[in-house]
Protein backbone atom coordinates (compact mmCIF):
# COMPACT_ATOMS: atom_id res chain seq x y z
CA UNK A 1 0.00 0.00 0.00
CA UNK A 2 0.88 3.29 -0.57
CA UNK A 3 3.10 4.97 2.84
CA UNK A 4 1.17 8.40 2.05
CA UNK A 5 -2.23 6.85 3.06
CA UNK A 6 -1.13 5.71 6.11
CA UNK A 7 0.27 9.18 7.46
CA UNK A 8 -0.63 12.65 7.97
CA UNK A 9 2.56 15.07 6.85
CA UNK A 10 4.13 16.31 10.41
CA UNK A 11 3.56 20.04 9.86
CA UNK A 12 -0.41 19.39 8.54
CA UNK A 13 -0.45 17.85 11.72
CA UNK A 14 0.78 20.91 13.58
CA UNK A 15 -1.30 22.37 12.17
CA UNK A 16 -4.34 20.37 13.34
CA UNK A 17 -3.50 19.98 16.54
CA UNK A 18 -2.91 23.70 17.60
CA UNK A 19 -6.37 25.49 18.01
CA UNK A 20 -7.05 21.95 19.50
CA UNK A 21 -4.26 23.00 22.32
CA UNK A 22 -5.77 26.56 22.68
CA UNK A 23 -9.19 24.98 23.38
CA UNK A 24 -7.86 22.59 25.73
CA UNK A 25 -5.81 25.12 27.91
CA UNK A 26 -8.78 27.24 28.00
CA UNK A 27 -10.71 23.88 29.50
CA UNK A 28 -7.73 23.86 32.07
CA UNK A 29 -7.92 27.45 33.20
CA UNK A 30 -11.68 27.04 33.47
CA UNK A 31 -11.11 23.94 35.78
CA UNK A 32 -8.35 25.26 38.12
CA UNK A 33 -10.59 28.70 38.35
CA UNK A 34 -13.35 27.10 39.85
CA UNK A 35 -11.33 24.68 41.97
CA UNK A 36 -9.91 27.96 43.65
CA UNK A 37 -13.73 28.94 43.55
CA UNK A 38 -14.91 26.09 45.26
CA UNK A 39 -11.92 26.19 47.63
CA UNK A 40 -12.89 29.11 49.30
CA UNK A 41 -16.58 28.99 49.33
CA UNK A 42 -16.86 25.07 50.65
CA UNK A 43 -13.45 25.31 52.40
CA UNK A 44 -12.46 22.59 50.45
CA UNK A 45 -10.76 21.74 47.21
CA UNK A 46 -12.83 19.53 44.83
CA UNK A 47 -9.99 18.14 42.42
CA UNK A 48 -6.35 16.65 43.25
CA UNK A 49 -5.03 16.94 40.09
CA UNK A 50 -5.72 18.19 36.00
CA UNK A 51 -3.84 15.98 32.97
CA UNK A 52 -3.63 17.32 29.71
CA UNK A 53 -2.76 15.70 26.36
CA UNK A 54 -3.06 16.34 22.58
CA UNK A 55 -3.37 12.19 20.97
CA UNK A 56 -0.52 12.02 19.08
CA UNK A 57 0.42 11.63 15.11
CA UNK A 58 0.57 7.97 15.18
CA UNK A 59 -2.39 6.95 17.99
CA UNK A 60 -4.47 9.76 15.61
CA UNK A 61 -3.76 7.91 12.43
CA UNK A 62 -4.38 4.17 13.99
CA UNK A 63 -7.94 5.17 15.38
CA UNK A 64 -8.49 6.83 11.49
CA UNK A 65 -7.80 3.42 10.25
CA UNK A 66 -9.37 1.88 13.25
CA UNK A 67 -12.84 3.19 11.71
CA UNK A 68 -12.07 3.09 8.23
CA UNK A 69 -11.98 6.53 7.76
CA UNK A 70 -9.07 8.55 5.47
CA UNK A 71 -5.96 8.74 7.36
CA UNK A 72 -6.39 13.11 6.83
CA UNK A 73 -6.05 16.09 8.90
CA UNK A 74 -9.84 16.91 7.45
CA UNK A 75 -11.03 13.25 8.32
CA UNK A 76 -10.15 13.56 11.98
CA UNK A 77 -11.19 17.12 12.51
CA UNK A 78 -14.35 15.93 11.06
CA UNK A 79 -14.58 12.34 13.21
CA UNK A 80 -12.42 12.78 16.10
CA UNK A 81 -13.53 14.20 19.59
CA UNK A 82 -10.65 13.11 21.58
CA UNK A 83 -8.08 15.22 19.93
CA UNK A 84 -8.06 16.90 23.01
CA UNK A 85 -8.23 15.20 26.18
CA UNK A 86 -8.40 16.64 29.78
CA UNK A 87 -8.61 13.99 32.76
CA UNK A 88 -9.66 15.66 36.19
CA UNK A 89 -8.81 13.43 39.35
CA UNK A 90 -11.23 14.28 42.13
CA UNK A 91 -10.99 13.35 45.70
CA UNK A 92 -14.28 11.90 46.22
CA UNK A 93 -17.42 10.86 43.83
CA UNK A 94 -19.66 13.75 45.19
CA UNK A 95 -16.78 16.15 43.98
CA UNK A 96 -16.88 14.61 40.40
CA UNK A 97 -20.28 15.88 39.91
CA UNK A 98 -20.22 18.90 41.57
CA UNK A 99 -17.28 19.51 39.20
CA UNK A 100 -19.18 18.29 35.95
CA UNK A 101 -22.40 20.31 37.25
CA UNK A 102 -20.27 24.05 37.42
CA UNK A 103 -19.00 23.01 33.93
CA UNK A 104 -22.90 22.36 32.80
CA UNK A 105 -23.31 25.99 34.02
CA UNK A 106 -20.72 27.28 31.72
CA UNK A 107 -22.56 28.62 28.91
CA UNK A 108 -20.34 29.26 26.41
CA UNK A 109 -19.43 25.95 26.11
CA UNK A 110 -21.59 23.60 23.73
CA UNK A 111 -22.66 20.20 25.21
CA UNK A 112 -21.63 17.40 22.62
CA UNK A 113 -21.83 14.33 24.84
CA UNK A 114 -21.84 13.03 27.89
CA UNK A 115 -20.97 9.14 29.25
CA UNK A 116 -21.29 8.46 33.04
CA UNK A 117 -19.37 5.04 33.09
CA UNK A 118 -19.73 5.55 37.21
CA UNK A 119 -23.48 5.16 37.24
CA UNK A 120 -23.28 2.72 34.68
CA UNK A 121 -19.71 0.78 34.65
CA UNK A 122 -17.80 -0.91 31.80
CA UNK A 123 -18.55 -4.27 31.49
CA UNK A 124 -14.87 -4.31 32.42
CA UNK A 125 -14.99 -2.52 35.59
CA UNK A 126 -14.09 0.66 33.97
CA UNK A 127 -15.73 3.90 36.06
CA UNK A 128 -15.55 7.94 35.52
CA UNK A 129 -17.52 10.51 33.79
CA UNK A 130 -16.86 11.71 30.60
CA UNK A 131 -17.90 14.78 28.81
CA UNK A 132 -17.10 16.53 25.20
CA UNK A 133 -17.40 20.23 25.04
CA UNK A 134 -17.25 22.80 22.34
CA UNK A 135 -15.04 25.03 23.24
CA UNK A 136 -15.03 28.35 21.37
CA UNK A 137 -11.94 29.93 20.01
CA UNK A 138 -10.65 33.20 18.71
CA UNK A 139 -8.39 33.43 15.34
CA UNK A 140 -7.88 36.68 14.06
CA UNK A 141 -10.94 35.67 11.06
CA UNK A 142 -13.22 34.64 13.96
CA UNK A 143 -14.24 32.23 16.40
CA UNK A 144 -14.53 28.21 15.87
CA UNK A 145 -15.46 25.33 18.55
CA UNK A 146 -13.45 23.04 18.75
CA UNK A 147 -14.26 19.44 20.85
CA UNK A 148 -12.59 19.02 23.82
CA UNK A 149 -13.12 15.44 25.57
CA UNK A 150 -13.15 15.66 29.48
CA UNK A 151 -12.75 12.61 31.71
CA UNK A 152 -13.78 13.27 35.63
CA UNK A 153 -13.22 10.53 38.23
CA UNK A 154 -11.40 9.30 41.81
CA UNK A 155 -8.03 8.95 42.50
CA UNK A 156 -9.21 5.04 43.24
CA UNK A 157 -11.21 5.16 40.02
CA UNK A 158 -8.18 6.31 38.51
CA UNK A 159 -5.32 4.29 40.27
CA UNK A 160 -7.64 1.35 38.71
CA UNK A 161 -8.13 2.76 35.70
CA UNK A 162 -4.21 3.46 35.04
CA UNK A 163 -3.05 0.10 36.03
CA UNK A 164 -5.95 -1.81 34.25
CA UNK A 165 -4.71 0.40 30.99
CA UNK A 166 -1.03 -0.29 31.57
CA UNK A 167 -1.58 -4.41 31.61
CA UNK A 168 -4.37 -4.79 29.70
CA UNK A 169 -2.70 -3.57 26.54
CA UNK A 170 -0.65 -6.45 26.23
CA UNK A 171 -3.26 -8.06 25.28
CA UNK A 172 -5.05 -5.51 22.75
CA UNK A 173 -8.58 -6.14 24.07
CA UNK A 174 -8.20 -9.95 23.95
CA UNK A 175 -6.83 -10.60 27.85
CA UNK A 176 -7.91 -14.44 28.58
CA UNK A 177 -11.46 -14.69 31.37
CA UNK A 178 -9.38 -14.97 34.27
CA UNK A 179 -7.35 -12.07 34.20
CA UNK A 180 -11.07 -10.19 33.16
CA UNK A 181 -12.41 -11.30 35.71
CA UNK A 182 -9.97 -10.27 38.53
CA UNK A 183 -9.49 -6.62 37.21
CA UNK A 184 -13.35 -6.59 37.29
CA UNK A 185 -13.42 -7.40 41.15
CA UNK A 186 -10.60 -5.09 41.86
CA UNK A 187 -12.74 -2.70 39.86
CA UNK A 188 -15.65 -3.95 42.74
CA UNK A 189 -12.73 -3.22 45.57
CA UNK A 190 -12.10 0.42 44.10
CA UNK A 191 -15.66 1.34 44.12
CA UNK A 192 -16.19 -0.10 47.41
CA UNK A 193 -12.88 1.85 48.89
CA UNK A 194 -14.50 5.13 47.30
CA UNK A 195 -17.77 4.93 49.03
CA UNK A 196 -16.28 4.14 52.29
CA UNK A 197 -13.79 6.46 52.39
CA UNK A 198 -16.63 9.33 51.33
CA UNK A 199 -18.51 7.30 54.77
CA UNK A 200 -15.49 8.32 56.84
CA UNK A 201 -15.32 11.82 55.05
CA UNK A 202 -18.98 12.92 55.91
CA UNK A 203 -18.21 11.19 59.69
CA UNK A 204 -15.29 13.41 59.70
CA UNK A 205 -17.23 16.85 58.45
CA UNK A 206 -19.62 15.71 61.43
CA UNK A 207 -16.65 16.58 63.87
CA UNK A 208 -16.00 19.74 62.33
CA UNK A 209 -19.43 21.13 62.08
CA UNK A 210 -19.43 20.43 65.81
CA UNK A 211 -16.38 22.01 66.63
CA UNK A 212 -17.80 25.19 64.62
CA UNK A 213 -20.90 25.98 67.19
P1 LIG B 1 -12.88 5.74 21.87
O1 LIG B 1 -13.04 5.60 20.40
O2 LIG B 1 -11.87 4.78 22.47
O3 LIG B 1 -12.60 7.15 22.29
O4 LIG B 1 -14.26 5.26 22.48
P2 LIG B 1 -15.61 6.07 22.68
O5 LIG B 1 -15.71 7.18 21.71
O6 LIG B 1 -16.73 5.08 22.78
O7 LIG B 1 -15.36 6.74 24.08
P3 LIG B 1 -15.52 6.14 25.53
O8 LIG B 1 -16.59 6.87 26.21
O9 LIG B 1 -15.56 4.64 25.53
O10 LIG B 1 -14.14 6.60 26.18
C1 LIG B 1 -12.93 6.24 25.65
C2 LIG B 1 -11.84 6.55 26.65
O11 LIG B 1 -12.21 6.15 27.96
C3 LIG B 1 -10.59 5.77 26.35
O12 LIG B 1 -9.73 6.51 25.52
C4 LIG B 1 -9.98 5.53 27.74
O13 LIG B 1 -9.26 6.68 28.14
C5 LIG B 1 -11.20 5.43 28.62
N1 LIG B 1 -11.68 4.05 28.79
C6 LIG B 1 -12.82 3.53 28.32
N2 LIG B 1 -12.97 2.24 28.69
C7 LIG B 1 -11.90 1.92 29.43
C8 LIG B 1 -11.46 0.72 30.10
O14 LIG B 1 -12.10 -0.34 30.09
N3 LIG B 1 -10.26 0.79 30.76
C9 LIG B 1 -9.51 1.92 30.80
N4 LIG B 1 -8.37 1.89 31.47
N5 LIG B 1 -9.89 3.06 30.19
C10 LIG B 1 -11.06 3.07 29.49
MG1 LIG C 1 -10.61 7.97 23.26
Amino acid sequence: MNDELLHIPEEEYQDLIRPYTDAMNNVRMRLEVLNKDYRKKNNNYPIHFIQTRIKKRASLEKKLMKKDLPVTVEAAADNIRDIAGIRVICYFEEDVYAVAERLKQQQDLIFIRERDYIQNPKDSGYESYHVIYGVPVYHVDGMEYFPVEIQIRTIAMDFWASLEHKMYYKFEGNAPENIRRELKECADLVGFLDRKMMAINEEIQKYSDEEEE
